[in-house]
């Protein structure tokens, strides 16, 4: 099929690669020019396993192509996906004057019928805003379908997710609609959950934000079990092996961050108030999200004392493994607080450092795990990067001013560090040795 990606950003680069790479003809659009040029020579603004491999294949063998023009989207492709951001306002409200804006140049250039596909995470109802702003625009004149399809990519892991997801949404009101991207779909042979379009707008940020429970929910049950003594890790296996529940997002931590929970539980606050549903639930899932990183630095105050003038080593600042991304990266607040409290930072993370010298001042970026523990007085744990799963404590020891680690992502075995001689100290993990110290 012919069809245009509107937005170069995660979504619209990936959902791109990938329908090229399944023998479509892509026309990938964004309003800026530098990143087009940039896309069009072959470089790729981020990094995301697979993305660079399927876009360069296919821009060689002309499946893909990289504009700015919505006209020529327009005119060349059946069904034109909208995958731009959407970000908040200043009271959690989703931003919807891109959309808006696409949708009346969509309309402004549309000679026959096309489809309009939401891509992005959008409140419910914003299709039907879509279809209407089309309809002023064609005059009611030309034919055409809105449809929801919501990504459920994750980074790090999108281009996977999107070749073998665990269900297609696809919210449509014409069968023509539908017709059309099953028939797109077809090649993944995904089970496909076919709805209205609002019930496909708020199944996207329902399960987010049932995601973003959970973690907030294991991250609770880590303070009981600092309180007392037992280990979350523990308690989440006991508690996910029971198929209602599964194992998945059971990770206690120091939180979630990204591009996509905080905003979207925001919005979906926002949007649940707005029709006169207050969503406690959610509010309170944030708060204990908020609360997570406190609790981490207290972790940290309460085992170092004074933090004026102590160096923290800092592994990890992507706001999780195998991405670049550092949007609402926990690392961020958490090293802005250790710094306002006097305390030196240096630290690394094997893809997020080039992004994070662009927000943070005054941290000393090391080039590995063992420059970022050389005369530091404990080395702190932010984001579970496989490369620091498996160290040389013996080294890390001898370079560390004392053989301090506190592990917000619970990556390592309490009884293995404490017998490798270091004093441990995890999210919800049984430390006894130390916990009555
Ligand atoms: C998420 C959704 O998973 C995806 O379906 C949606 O399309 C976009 O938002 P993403 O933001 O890429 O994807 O990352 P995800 O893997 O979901 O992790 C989000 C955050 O939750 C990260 O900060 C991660 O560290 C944290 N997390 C995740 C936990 O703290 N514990 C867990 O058990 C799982």
């Amino acid at each position: 099929m012919n069809i245009s990606i509107i937005g170069a950003g995660y979504v619209g680069l990936v959902t791109t690669a990938c329908f090229s790479e399944l023998g479509n003809k892509v026309i990938c659009i964004d309003n800026d020019t530098k990143k087009i040029s940039l896309l069009k020579k072959g470089v790729i603004p981020i990094y995301e396993p697979g993305l660079e491999e399927f876009i360069l294949k296919n821009l060689k063998n002309k499946r893909i192509k990289f504009s700015s023009s919505i006209k020529e989207a327009v005119n060349n492709s059946q069904v034109i996906f909208i995958a731009i951001s959407t970000p908040a306002l200043a009271d959690g409200e989703a931003d919807l004057t891109g959309i808006e804006n696409i949708a009346r140049n969509i309309a402004l250039n549309m000679t026959g019928y096309r489809l309009i596909v939401e891509k992005s995470t959008v409140p419910v109802e914003t299709g039907q805003w879509v279809k209407q702003t089309i309809q002023i625009y064609t005059k009611d004149k030309i034919k055409f379908d809105v449809a929801s399809n919501p990504e459920f990519l994750r980074e790090g892991s999108a281009i996977n997710d999107f070749m073998h997801p665990d269900r297609i949404v696809i919210g449509v009101e014409s069968k023509r609609a539908r017709d059309i991207l099953v028939e797109l779909y077809k090649p993944l042979k995904a089970p496909l959950v076919i709805t209205d379009i609002k019930s496909a707008e708020l199944i996207k940020h329902a399960s987010n934000s049932f995601l973003a429970t959970k973690i907030s929910f294991i991250n609770a049950i880590s303070r009981i079990c600092d309180k007392v003594g037992a280990d979350v890790v523990e308690v989440a296996e006991g508690i996910g092996l029971d198929k209602r529940i599964g194992k998945a997002f059971l990770n206690a931590g120091v939180g979630y961050g990204g591009s996509c929970f905080p905003k979207d539980i925001d919005a979906f606050i926002n949007i649940s108030k707005k029709i006169g549903y207050d969503f406690e639930l959610l509010k309170i899932v944030k708060k204990i999200n908020e609360e997570q990183k406190e609790f981490f630095l207290q972790k940290i105050k309460d085992t170092l004392w004074i933090l004026k003038d102590k160096t923290i080593g800092v592994l990890g600042l992507s706001f999780k493994p195998n991405t670049d991304d550092i949007r609402n990266a926990p690392s961020i607040d958490i090293i802005k607080a250790l710094q306002n409290e006097g305390a030196f930072i240096k630290a690394y993370d094997p893809y997020a450092m080039e992004k994070a010298r662009l927000i943070l001042d005054k941290v000393r970026f090391c080039r590995d795990a063992y420059e970022v523990c050389k005369n530091s007085d404990c080395l702190v744990i932010i984001t579970e990067w496989d490369e620091f799963k498996e160290l040389d404590f013996l080294r890390i020891k001898r370079l560390l001013k004392r053989p301090l680690i506190i592990d917000g992502r619970n990556i390592y075995e309490p009884k293995a560090m404490e017998k490798l001689g270091f004093r441990y100290i995890g999210i919800g993990r049984k430390t006894p040795k130390y916990l009555n110290e």
